[in-house]
């Protein structure tokens, strides 16, 4: 088949340091406060994928300029032709929704076919409560239309820890006529509200209360950090072989990226974080892991949120481990760009492992070991990318179908992957 990769197991003991590229979350919002910015901002280290070049696009469409680093806001938006397509990234749809919510015309926004199956009736009440009439198709799916509010000031509190949901709040509320505030469940990236705080446009409680205040945001220079949710493939890996060591600097240390190295550490991986610096107020250092034998473990509560990204990984590692993990509470994972429990599931059963789903989330049977075998990616850039890890310590090869859905986040992660594994 077409986009077919073959994946060796790691074969020895490998240790190295990785720069690790430009963090996606971050790189969404630097474009986005730039496109609504005072002046000129100057953003370096955009995280490479075609999620973030969706934003990018999207944002010159509607007049935004780029030269080189440099990113204009435009004078006056432009009113687009038709659709704007966000493609595979619920991220741009969710956070233009937001941002977009003050324009003088209607936007319509749209994405390929796993991002138009997925939530966005979720924005219809916060964004409401601000007078911003999004518009979603009957089931609560995309394509979506935003835009043309005269924006008030309101206090909303959401049912779920979503930090997209969340960013799409507050770029329409500081376009407000007042005072605004959020609040939500734990666990969620606060890099939103740190940026805003350091802008003094809002101000976050001691709990998960954010206040937001109308106002525009500065030009601002963004030295956008490295993904954890890239680098924790490759720690995912070190992680499998006793002794292996990889060393990752200046990756985002945000508290809500964290959740991953916690359950690392529990499983019995030696980690080890310094703090180097921060970007507007969000933490950034070096990550340091160390391979070791593995232990079951329980995820659930404000880490869910915190490590949804890498819960794939975590299955992985669970098959790797020494009992039986459980992961619950987790049924946002069915609305990532594939239904992440059955296709967490189906990867681990299709490696020879032992899981089950569950409503809310899955549990894997730590054997110790993996044979290999074929894994269908299902479009999914986080299956594909944890398919190969898994091929680490596996008996025999994987191959994974559809690999190239690692484009959406990590262009290169195969060649990285490989130039790790060869530096014993
Ligand atoms: C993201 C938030 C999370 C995460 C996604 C990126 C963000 O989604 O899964 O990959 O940049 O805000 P939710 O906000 O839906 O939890």
């Amino acid at each position: 088949m077409e986009d077919a990769r073959r994946i060796e197991p790691a074969g020895g003991v490998f240790r190295t340091g990785v720069r690790i590229p430009g963090d996606k979350s971050m790189s969404h919002r630097a474009l986005v406060f730039a496109s609504l910015a005072e002046g000129d901002s100057e953003i370096t280290g955009l995280a490479p994928g075609q999620d973030v070049a969706s934003t990018a696009l999207a944002l010159q469409n509607l007049g935004m300029k780029r030269t080189g680093n440099r990113f204009s806001p435009p004078h006056i938006m432009t009113e687009p032709e038709g659709p704007i397509d966000c493609g595979n990234s619920g991220t741009t749809m969710r956070l233009l929704a937001g941002s977009l919510a003050g324009t003088p015309f209607r936007v319509s926004l749209t994405g390929d076919a796993s991002l138009v199956s997925r939530p966005m009736g979720r924005l219809i009440a916060p964004l409401g409560a601000l007078g911003v009439e999004v518009e979603t198709q009957p089931d609560g799916t995309g394509p979506i239309t935003t835009g043309g509010a005269q924006i008030h000031g309101a206090d909303v509190s959401i049912g779920v820890a979503s930090a997209q949901v969340r960013t799409a709040f507050e770029l329409a509320a500081i376009q407000a006529d007042g005072p605004s505030s959020i609040d939500s469940p734990a666990g969620y990236r606060d890099h939103t509200e740190r940026w805003l705080e350091s802008f003094g446009l809002g101000e976050a409680d001691d709990g998960t209360k954010m206040e937001i205040f109308p106002g525009r945001i500065p030009g601002a220079r963004y030295d956008i950090p490295g993904d954890p949710s890239s680098a924790a493939y490759l720690w995912a890996s070190a992680a499998l072989v006793e002794g292996a060591h990889i060393v990752t600097p200046g990756i985002s240390l945000n508290p809500g990226r964290l959740g991953f190295l916690t359950i690392l550490e529990r499983m019995g991986a030696t980690v080890q974080g310094e703090v180097t610096g921060s970007i507007h107020g969000d933490a950034v250092g070096t990550v340091e892991i160390t391979g070791g034998s593995l232990q079951a473990v329980e995820v659930f509560g404000d880490t869910v949120a915190a490590a949804i990204d890498e819960l794939p990984l975590v299955a992985v590692l669970a098959a790797y481990a020494e009992g039986v993990t459980i992961v619950r509470e987790a049924s946002e994972l069915r609305a990532k760009e594939s239904d992440r429990i059955a296709s967490t599931t189906a990867m681990i059963r299709a490696l020879g492992g032992g899981a089950e789903a569950t409503e809310d989330g899955f549990a894997v049977i730590g054997t110790g070991f993996l044979d290999g075998g074929t894994v269908d990616a299902v479009g999914d850039h986080r299956i594909a990318m944890a398919a190969a890890i898994a091929a680490t310590a596996a008996d025999s090869q994987v191959t994974i179908l559809g690999a190239s859905a690692a484009n959406v986040s990590w262009p290169s992660f195969y060649k990285t992957l490989e130039a790790v594994w060869s530096s014993q």
